[in-house]
């Protein structure tokens, strides 16, 4: 008998331990919204039916990695968790140095705090808000250089993440004494969860090369990425996703971690790196705030957490069903003519809000008038990524973000199709009053990553 075909994703695992989740009325959830001055990070989660804020540590961990905790030992320096933590790392980056972090940021904390400082520029295709946030606390100055490609949310380019290989080029023989190290975010998260194929990051590295730079992966969702490379790019569909991680690995100088996505931990990270005397310099730092550089602010439970969450991302069964099935959420909005930002994202499907709240100005914030009403709808938790976001620069000023999405992200193994059909349920009525969706007004904001804390009002 030939391999059947079947229609059905079905998910890889079957659960082993449960969570409730907790009913609320719409009234109520109105009620929760308004106390949390309608920013949804000042939730209380009980509040929250289907949490899609973030794929960030809200994965379900399996079987083998609760039994990995079990091994964890916690010595304060030389634990053999660690050992088996790197050697888990430099498997797929084969980096001289692995320093563990308690998460993404402090990765980006550290690295930035020895290479940043004023009149610095760091380029990237697309930096995450916390990336950007380090580099600007430094005061040096954080670059985008995307394709344009990336700012059309109806472009179906298959590498959205890439960099404009022309502008980086032409920044580096500008300011080039002004740039200590190219970062490139592999998937590009605030770009909409986009790839960057193997083809980009060579031109990158050539570019790299020839100004004598290093080039740094912001790696945290590397099996989607390496996925989509499997899927889309010529050469490589028979290729082992494992191979195809070493294969970026080997373009880049290292890379920042935030171990909370694609190694499926709920805390963690690392900053991996070949360079002798600029590892020497941030452990020094990881010591002054982290911990020993053997845990990093970590328990030796988390790192042997992290080092068998490595070996299942790259299992192709689990990333054709994390693909297929955060595709499957984009299709079917698509379908129901709601504007989802195109291709779909690895992790997350991206509504256009400014599309489909049109009658809102960017400055009246459409993403966070969505997000709420997601809300306030079916209690689906989801974020902002536009102008409440981008929108406030360094210099004071405002301005709309290049485009206002409001952010599906889906924890890893957490949620079955059934909470993903009432995702789109919610969405479907939603759609019958969105153009009555009132805009609002920051009435409270931090100088920093205002997104978090601030407060909003109804306009
Ligand atoms: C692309 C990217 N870089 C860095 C980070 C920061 O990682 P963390 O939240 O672990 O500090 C994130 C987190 O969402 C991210 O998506």
């Amino acid at each position: 008998m030939s391999e059947p075909i079947y229609r059905t994703i079905i998910e890889p695992f079957r659960i082993h331990s449960v969570e409730p989740l907790t009913m609320t009325t719409a009234a109520q959830r109105r009620e929760h919204a308004a106390e949390a001055g309608y920013n949804l990070f000042q939730l209380r989660a009980e509040h929250v039916l289907i949490d899609l804020l973030t794929d960030s540590g809200t994965g379900a961990m399996s079987r083998d990695q609760w039994a990995a905790m079990q091994r964890g030992d916690e010595s304060y320096a030389g634990s053999p968790s660690y050992f088996i933590f790197r050697d888990a790392v430099r498997h797929l980056f084969p980096f001289e140095h692995v320093i563990p972090v308690h998460q993404g940021r402090a990765a980006e904390r550290i690295i930035f705090g020895v290479l940043g400082g004023a009149g610095k520029v760091v380029p990237s295709n697309t930096h995450f808000d916390t990336t950007r946030a380090n580099i600007e606390a430094t005061g040096a100055e954080a670059v985008d250089l995307v394709i344009d490609e990336a700012n059309d949310p109806t472009s179906l380019h298959p590498f959205k993440g890439n960099m404009d290989i022309a502008k980086l080029d032409e920044l580096l023989a500008l300011r080039g004494a002004d740039v200590p190290v190219v970062f490139i975010t592999i998937t590009n998260n605030s770009g909409g969860g986009q790839p960057v194929s193997l083809a980009n990051l060579r031109e990158v590295r050539a570019v790299c090369d020839k100004y004598g730079k290093m080039l740094f992966l912001d790696a945290c969702r590397f099996a989607e990425n390496a996925w989509f490379i499997h899927e889309r790019e010529s050469g490589y569909s028979e290729a082992n996703v494992e191979d195809i991680v070493r294969e970026m690995a080997s373009l880049a100088d290292g890379m920042t971690m935030s171990a909370k996505k694609d190694p499926m931990g709920n805390i963690g990270g690392w900053l991996a790196l070949n360079d002798d005397d600029l590892a020497q310099q941030c452990r020094n730092l990881v010591i002054l705030t982290e911990g020993f550089p053997t845990y990093g602010g970590l328990a030796g439970r988390d790192l042997e957490a992290l080092a068998q969450g490595l070996k299942e991302v790259v299992q192709h069964d689990y990333l054709r069903y994390r693909i297929t099935s955060t595709a499957y959420l984009g299709k079917a909005l698509t379908e129901r003519g709601i504007p989802v930002l195109q291709p779909y994202g690895g992790h997350a499907i991206y509504l256009d809000a400014r599309a489909w709240l049109s009658h809102l100005d960017p400055l009246q914030y459409p993403g966070q008038a969505l997000a709420v009403a997601l809300y306030e709808f079916g209690g689906i938790r989801s974020c902002e990524i536009g102008t409440v976001m981008f929108g406030r620069h360094p210099d004071g000023s405002e301005a709309a973000a290049p485009m206002d999405l409001v952010r599906l992200a889906i924890p890893r193994r957490t949620y079955t199709q059934s909470h993903i059909d009432y995702v789109i349920e919610v969405c479907e009525k939603v759609a019958e009053t969105v153009h009555s969706l009132p805009g609002y007004r920051i009435s409270y904001e931090p100088p920093a990553l205002r997104h978090f804390t601030a407060r909003f009002e109804q306009i």
